[in-house]
């Protein structure tokens, strides 16, 4: 019998899925029923300190390969969400609270709300690409990267991990930062920007003009971006970006990740794709012989 359970940063996982944020993440009730249907850990809605209104429609559209979204990180702010958070107190999975803010002490305070109200860990979002102060200004600038970082870590006790964007020439210098900070984890990757144009109206399809692509489109991007991650630092790797089938989370696990995100494929597939998932990881680790899904981290890099 093989075994699927796994630890990050000392959060320990009955498998190494997560459902990923922005997905499904805005109530306790969903994340509940992300967590029932087998997702290892689960991952809210990025929240920001105050309440945000989202972009006017069209905010998600579906692509050849994925979905093209601009939302723009609509939330009822922290101290609503709290609610949420705190029904959830006996989930039986870590529950990880995405914060998001335009300067480092926005970041701090909203993580420091969600780890009162119960949050397991906090995961930064520092990789909107479509959402103007926060993505590009501080998640493409390492210093920037830095400082949220530490801004967070000095206010709370509990296991932070970084979002990181792929809309960047060089993942491993902010991954460094990162790190450098005390991320206890980094999340790679967050959404591709990205657009599409009506050709009968000569328009921009989303009302933001530019979004983020998710889906199997990006995951080529993502095992690069955690394969080059895995390579620059000595920091657990969540993958995350197109996973659709155990395939693609056994390929994020041999370039270097410790656990997968879901996103886009739930919206296609169900939340039944945890188990799958969790079955084919499995089956795969049983042919090959090996007792652990710890055993197959990275193994892409070994010469
Ligand atoms: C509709 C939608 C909303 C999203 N909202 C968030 C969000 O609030 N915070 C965040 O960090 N990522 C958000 N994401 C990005 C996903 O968490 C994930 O990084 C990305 O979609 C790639 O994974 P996937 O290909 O499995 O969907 C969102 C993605 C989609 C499609």
């Amino acid at each position: 019998m093989v075994g699927l359970r796994t630890y990050i940063a000392g959060l320990e996982m009955p498998n190494p899925t997560m459902l990923a944020s922005g997905i499904l993440g805005t109530t306790a009730d969903m994340l509940r029923e992300a967590a029932n249907a087998g997702a290892g850990a689960v991952v809210t809605k990025s929240v920001s300190l105050k309440p945000r209104e989202g972009y006017p429609n069209p905010t998600v559209i579906q692509v050849d390969c994925g979905f093209l979204n601009a939302v723009g990180l609509p939330n009822p702010g922290i101290h609503k969400f709290i609610d949420e958070i705190k029904r959830l107190r006996d989930l039986n999975v870590p529950l990880i609270v995405s914060v998001f803010g335009f300067k480092p002490e926005e970041y701090a305070e909203a993580a420091r709300l969600a780890v009162e109200a119960g949050a397991s860990a906090v995961e930064l979002n520092l990789s909107c690409p479509h959402v103007k102060g926060t993505g590009a200004e501080i998640g493409q600038d390492p210093e920037a990267v830095k400082l949220t970082v530490k801004a967070v870590k000095d206010c709370v006790d509990r296991p932070v991990f970084a979002k990181l964007t792929p809309n960047t020439s060089s993942i491993s210098d902010l991954a460094r930062a990162a790190a450098s900070a005390g991320a206890d984890g980094i999340t790679a990757i967050n959404t591709v920007r990205a657009m599409a144009i009506d050709i009968e109206t000569f328009r921009p399809v989303l009302a933001n003009r530019f979004g983020g692509l998710s889906g199997a489109a990006i995951k080529p991007i993502a095992v690069r971006c955690v394969y080059e991650i895995y390579e620059a630092i000595d920091v657990p790797i969540i993958g995350c970006g197109g996973v659709r089938d155990w395939r693609d989370a056994v390929e994020f696990m041999l370039a270097g990740a410790r656990a997968v995100q879901i996103g886009s494929a739930i919206a296609l597939e169900g939340l039944s794709i945890f188990k799958r998932i969790c079955e084919g990881i499995c089956g795969f680790l049983e042919r090959k012989g090996f007792r652990s899904v710890d055993e197959i981290i990275g193994l892409a890099h070994k010469k």
